[in-house]
């Protein structure tokens, strides 16, 4: 299964200008099936446990910063070689280098502000999806 999965988060920019329903869309279009979806607020502790694997980048604390600065929405998302295909429909970390049409492409404003995340393994897939939902949750 875990080669399946991946999460992602619409990120508060996003979300706050309105596009989260235009990158579901996109998301399903691209053959994803929703396992569990939430709107919800990361809190400072919350976001630093789960960027911890970045705690000693120098953009640690704006990134921390931007990510609890309005709600987000993290979903469970099953496909096939969910993890990298994933990657491609959001494109680069940096929308300036995104190939046209990618999520980050067409909605992101910054490196910082990059509308969504994806993970970046099947194994961060499974501690990521564990890290917002429950069993209770994914049904
Ligand atoms: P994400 O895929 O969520 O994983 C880590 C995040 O850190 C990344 O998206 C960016 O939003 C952010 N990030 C990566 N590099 C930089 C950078 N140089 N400056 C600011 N934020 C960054």
């Amino acid at each position: 299964m875990a080669g399946r999965i991946t999460l992602t988060m619409i990120k508060p920019d996003a979300v706050a200008d309105g596009h989260t329903g235009k990158i579901v869309d996109m998301i399903i279009g691209a053959g994803y099936k929703i396992q569990a979806m939430k709107l919800t607020r990361l809190s400072k502790e919350k976001a630093e446990e789960f960027y911890a694997i970045h705690k000693e980048r120098s953009f640690f604390g704006e990134l921390v910063a931007f990510m609890t600065e309005g709600p987000i929405v993290a979903a469970i998302l099953e496909k096939d070689n969910a993890v990298e295909s994933f990657r491609n429909l959001i494109g680069a970390t940096d929308p300036a280098k995104a190939a046209p049409g990618t999520i980050r492409n067409l909605f992101a404003k910054s490196i910082e502000a990059n509308a969504v995340h994806g993970s970046d393994s099947a194994d961060n897939a499974a501690i990521e999806g564990n890290f917002f939902f429950s069993q209770m949750e994914r049904p």
